[in-house]
């Protein structure tokens, strides 16, 4: 801050805010679509799509309807698609297999939104829980969720996703030496395109709730992720994290969720200056949304102003079930 500042009267703040013009000169963050990235979740069928009670307005969307809101995405300009699958419970196993079978639906979906959407991103998502008789994003034995074992599944399952054409890999798993391990398997499958944007500073919240919902893992899970995920009185931790990630070969870095924790955002930016991200995460999204469809918040209003905050501390892009929603705004 300028030491120099006039104090009253020769300063007064209220002189740049008396017109939408004065603001927009001095208005210091930007939001456009380009700064999202649109999470979505794949269920199998054709033309099926159902809701998720507890994320209204999201619906779980067959293949073909996932590439219909592929082209949507691309017209608004919002450049990445995030695939998140509702796998059916049968496929859910202690080995978690269906995470690596090239033709499971979120590999299915990648295929054909880069088929005829060639110019979205896909974003995947690298973790075993929809895949999981137990809903960890780990293999689990005697109740313990293990590390090792799981970074050679969760490695497998990363190269499905890039061989099946995913623009960017997101490990969402949290076990620790997992972007070392994906990224010398990538670089010697000859995927050396293949971007990776770790989880790095993700943090056991109750505030993902609505998500487990919506991909059928709330009722598998046992016990809590306590033991992978971060603690959320931690912020140095949440540093030393992302610049291991980076060591390893992260090409850009989340937090997560993300309204709460927007202190880390700034943190993580200003230390490391990569591409950083957040997500909102389906907690939030509820949040905003109940209020909203209740009328006790201006959902429009509430919407536009979470995701500028995002900007303001420091985030390059967000992940928002809001992605269309607010495209459409920014669009006029
Ligand atoms: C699973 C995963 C989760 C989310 C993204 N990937 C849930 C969890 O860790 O239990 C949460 C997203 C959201 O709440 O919107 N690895």
């Amino acid at each position: 801050m300028p030491a120099d500042q006039a104090p009253f009267p020769a300063t007064r703040f209220r002189r740049l805010r008396r017109s939408p013009a004065l603001r927009a000169l001095v208005s210091e963050a930007r939001l456009t679509p380009a700064d999202l990235i649109w999470p979505v979740f794949v269920r199998d069928g054709r033309g099926e799509r159902d809701a998720v009670p507890s994320m209204p307005g999201v619906e779980r969307l067959s293949i073909d309807l996932v590439v219909e809101a592929a082209r949507e995405a691309a017209a608004l300009g919002i450049p990445a698609i995030c695939l998140f699958p509702y796998t059916d419970p049968s496929k859910r196993t202690e080995g978690c297999e269906e995470a690596w079978n090239p033709d499971n639906l979120s590999n299915a979906a990648t295929r054909a939104i880069k088929d005829a959407v060639p110019d979205i991103a896909v974003m995947t998502d690298v973790a075993l829980d929809p895949y999981n008789a137990n809903g960890h994003d780990g293999l689990v034995r005697d109740g313990v969720i293990l590390n090792d074992e799981s970074v050679a599944a969760l490695v497998r399952m990363a190269l499905a996703q890039a061989e099946a054409g995913a623009d960017i890999l997101g490990p969402s798993d949290m076990m620790d030496g997992r972007i070392g391990a994906m990224r010398a398997a990538l670089e010697e499958g000859g995927h050396t395109g293949t971007a990776i944007m770790s989880y790095s500073a993700k943090y056991a919240s109750a505030f993902y709730g609505p998500f487990r919902d919506a991909v059928g893992a709330s009722g598998a899970l046992t016990g809590d992720k306590k033991t992978y995920q971060m603690d959320p009185a931690n912020g140095d931790e949440a540093l030393r994290l992302i610049e291991r990630d980076l060591s390893e070969g992260a090409d850009m870095v989340m937090v997560k969720p993300g309204m709460p924790y927007l202190d880390i955002c700034r943190r993580a930016k200003d230390a490391f200056g990569v591409p950083t991200y957040a997500y909102q995460v389906s907690g939030e999204y509820a949040m905003l949304r109940g209020a909203a469809d209740h009328g006790w918040l201006d959902g429009e209003r509430v919407m536009m102003e979470s995701l500028m905050a995002f900007r303001r501390a420091g985030c390059d892009g967000i992940l928002t079930y809001f992605a269309p929603e607010a495209a459409r705004l920014l669009n006029g």
